[in-house]
């Protein structure tokens, strides 16, 4: 790969900066480190040719360059490019971000030619071309990925179809549920975070800034439309001031990311909570999870943990960018440079989880037993009573009175509502019929919730099958 961006002199044909016409005296070396971007930019290196490729067909297209200078520009291109691949392209200090690193370098191998391929542009239009092309292949992998983890959870609530657990509100014990039901819960938010990626790659992603140049611009008579078709954009961009100052795209990135963290945070914190003793709902595959150094009875879910732990990451990135842009004046500020390494930080960081997370949740065991033992604690099934005298025409608020005076007598003997005879619950209200035995029970709780969106196993399976469809018989989407 690199060397490094600050270790070697240059030994370049071309003398010092690209703006050196203009000033006397060479740049403190202390200066150019702390400008330097190259050693986080780096990674746009392939999206930089690319850019420049299709920049220079467009300029010969428009009689800028002769079909000559474009094809030694082009092959030149191809050069650095296998360089870069094969680990050999090596960094000077004066190459102070990716565009300048290729420049030099390009003009090293095709000499003085090289200078026209900057015709016509600016590394202000070139630098947000660079990562939106960067991002759009990295958000299509991002959205493979939340299928990934959609296509596990989808499994994971076939597998466990009937299963039922305690639903919780304010972490209490609320109403029973189907696991089925809480898995495609998580499936939602992911489904989601899925289309909002998607429509990035639809919206600003698809507009190609290329053409802008430095803030106004260009008197050369290119062709933007056809620099975009090339390049796999739709469209271009519409103002060329805007463009060069504009990160939405960024921000729009940075914030699906950190919405898409707040649901990988809450899938892990309750994959914590439930494989606790105190909990014991579901057992953490031993391949994914750690052991204590101290404490020879543990099992620690430090992955979920990590997850969890992560997703601040993607909350901070979000808030740099958006500091790093608030209050900057109208056009290009060097200030944008920052906006490289919180996307990059951000990028990565969702990757890993869902590098991670589909293995993790399919090793995943539920304890059924527990789940059920769960539900016969914290009266998850009161809701069914209460609707049981409802059905026989008492007012709901008198009913939810009455359940609750049973609850409390029944939580001193230790018992459950499923624990009570007919005779036991007409002490409390002489309305309960003998059908109150069965609508106490879990199965019914949850049969019971047929409406739409509801935990009934009908309404369940019906949504499992609509994933289905979706998840495993679209085409995946390509990268471009
Ligand atoms: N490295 C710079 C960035 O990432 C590239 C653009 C520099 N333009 C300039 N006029 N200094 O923003």
């Amino acid at each position: 790969m690199i060397a490094s961006n600050r270790t070697k002199t240059g030994k370049s044909k071309i003398p010092g900066k690209a703006w050196e016409g203009r000033f006397t005296k060479p740049a403190d070396p202390r200066a150019e480190d702390y400008t330097s971007s190259l050693a986080v930019d780096f990674r746009l290196l392939e999206y930089d040719i690319r850019g420049s490729i299709a920049h220079t067909r467009m300029l010969v297209q428009c009689r800028i360059l002769t079909p000559g200078e474009g094809r030694r520009i082009l092959k030149g291109l191809d050069q650095v490019f296998k360089e870069w691949k094969a680990g050999r392209l090596e960094a000077c200090r004066q190459d102070e971000d990716v565009h300048m690193l290729v420049e030099r370098r390009l003009h090293e191998i095709i000499g003085a030619v090289a200078g026209k391929l900057h015709t016509a542009r600016s590394r202000n239009d070139q630098v947000v071309t660079d990562l939106k092309l960067y991002l759009r292949h990295e958000v299509a992998k991002i959205v493979q990925g939340l299928s990934g983890v959609q296509q596990v959870l989808l499994k994971l609530a076939e597998r466990h179809i009937q299963w039922i657990m305690p639903g919780y509100t304010h972490l209490q014990s609320a109403q029973p549920v189907l696991v089925s039901h809480w898995l495609l819960a998580h499936l939602e938010a992911f489904s989601r975070d899925e289309k909002r990626f998607q429509q990035l790659l639809k919206g600003s992603l698809d507009e190609l800034p290329l053409g802008a140049a430095a803030l106004a611009g260009t008197g050369h008579p290119i062709d933007r439309k056809m620099t975009a078709k090339l390049l796999g954009f739709s469209r271009v961009t519409a103002n060329s001031m805007d463009t060069v100052g504009d990160r939405d795209f960024g921000l729009e990135v940075l914030s699906s990311a950190a919405i898409c963290g707040v649901h990988l945070s809450r899938l892990a914190e309750e994959l914590v909570i439930f494989s606790s003793v105190e909990y014991n709902f579901l057992t953490l595959d031993q391949g994914f999870a750690t052991g204590s150094s101290i404490m020879p009875q543990k099992r620690n879910p430090d992955i979920a943990e990590l997850l969890r732990g992560r997703s601040g990451r993607l909350n901070g990135n979000l808030v740099t960018l958006l500091t790093v842009l608030k209050g900057l004046p109208l056009t290009y500020n060097r200030d944008l440079q920052e906006d490289k390494e919180p996307v990059f930080d951000s990028v990565d960081t969702l990757k890993q989880s869902f590098f991670i997370l589909p293995p993790m949740l399919a090793s995943l065991r539920f304890n059924q037993t527990r789940m059920e033992q769960a539900c016969g604690r914290g009266f998850p099934n009161a809701t069914e009573a209460a609707d049981h005298l409802v059905r026989q025409g008492v007012p709901f608020r008198e009913a939810h009175a009455v359940v609750g005076r049973v609850v409390t007598a029944v939580a001193q003997k230790g018992l459950g509502l499923e624990n009570l005879s007919l005779a036991e619950w007409r002490k409390f209200h002489p309305a309960f019929q003998p059908g109150i035995i069965q609508d106490v029970k879990l199965s019914r709780a949850v049969g019971a919730k047929s409406s739409q969106g509801g935990t009934s196993p009908a309404r369940v399976r019906a949504v499992v099958a609509q994933h289905r469809r979706r998840l495993f018989k679209r085409k995946t989407i390509k990268s471009k």
